[in-house]
C-alpha cells in the first residue's frame, strides 16, 4: 500500500462531480472507522485504488467544509447502535468534491444487537437533491463559522449548539428535519 500518496495533503478545488441518478456509494468500516469495504463507484468518485483505501480511516475522503458537529453526531448516533442520515460532501483524490446523501448503520455480530455486538459500520449513499442542498450548505456554513471562531477543544460543542438553535426554529429533531427537508 502506497501510504506516501494518501498522505499527501488534498488541496481541495472547486470542481464538483455529481453522481448518476441511479448510483449508490456503499462503504464499510471495522469499529474504529477503517475502511473494510468499498465498492466500485466510491473507489470512483475518491480517486484511490482499492488497495489505497482499504484499511484507512473514512476520513481520508473528509472535505474541510464539513462541519465537525456534523460527524460528531454521526458517531454518537452509531455507536448507541442507531441508524444516521445525512448530507456529506467529500472530496477526491485529486481535489474535486461530490455531494451525497448518506445513510450509516452499525453491523451487528449474530449474537445480538446490542451496543456490545457492533462489529463495524456501513454506509449507503445517493444522489442528493439540488434544492435540498442549498438549505443544508447554508446551515453548515453557519455550523462552520461557528466552530471556526472556536478552539479545537470547544469547535463541536459552539456548531452544536448553531445547529440545534436552527433544528429548533423549525420545531424538529435532526432527522425528522433531514428527511423531510
Ligand atoms: C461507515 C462510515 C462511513 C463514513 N463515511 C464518511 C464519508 O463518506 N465522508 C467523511 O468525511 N466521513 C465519513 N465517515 C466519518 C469519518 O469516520 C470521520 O469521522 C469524518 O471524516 C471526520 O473526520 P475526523 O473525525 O478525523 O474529523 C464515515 C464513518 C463511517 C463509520
Amino acid at each position: 500500500m502506497s501510504k506516501s500518496v494518501i498522505s499527501k495533503p488534498i488541496v481541495p478545488q472547486n470542481n464538483e462531480i455529481l453522481m448518476r441518478d441511479d448510483a449508490f456509494i456503499v462503504t464499510k468500516t471495522d469499529r474504529a472507522g477503517k475502511i473494510t469495504y468499498a465498492n466500485p463507484i466510491f473507489i470512483e468518485f475518491s480517486g484511490y485504488s482499492e488497495q489505497e483505501l482499504l484499511g484507512q480511516p473514512h476520513n481520508i475522503v473528509r472535505h474541510p467544509d464539513m462541519p465537525r458537529s456534523v460527524f460528531d453526531l454521526l458517531w454518537n448516533t452509531i455507536k448507541a447502535g442507531d441508524e444516521f442520515f445525512g448530507y456529506v460532501k467529500n472530496h477526491s483524490k485529486n481535489g474535486a468534491f461530490y455531494w451525497v446523501f448518506a445513510t450509516v448503520t452499525p453491523s451487528f455480530s449474530p449474537r445480538g444487537n446490542t451496543v456490545d455486538d457492533i462489529v463495524g459500520y456501513f454506509s449507503v449513499r445517493r444522489k442528493p437533491d439540488r434544492d435540498k442542498l442549498a438549505i443544508i450548505e447554508d446551515l453548515y456554513r453557519d455550523i462552520l463559522t461557528a466552530e471556526r471562531r472556536r478552539n479545537r477543544h470547544d469547535a463541536v460543542a459552539a456548531g452544536t449548539e448553531v445547529l440545534n438553535q436552527a433544528l429548533h426554529t423549525t420545531g424538529k429533531g435532526y432527522h425528522e428535519f433531514i428527511l423531510t427537508l
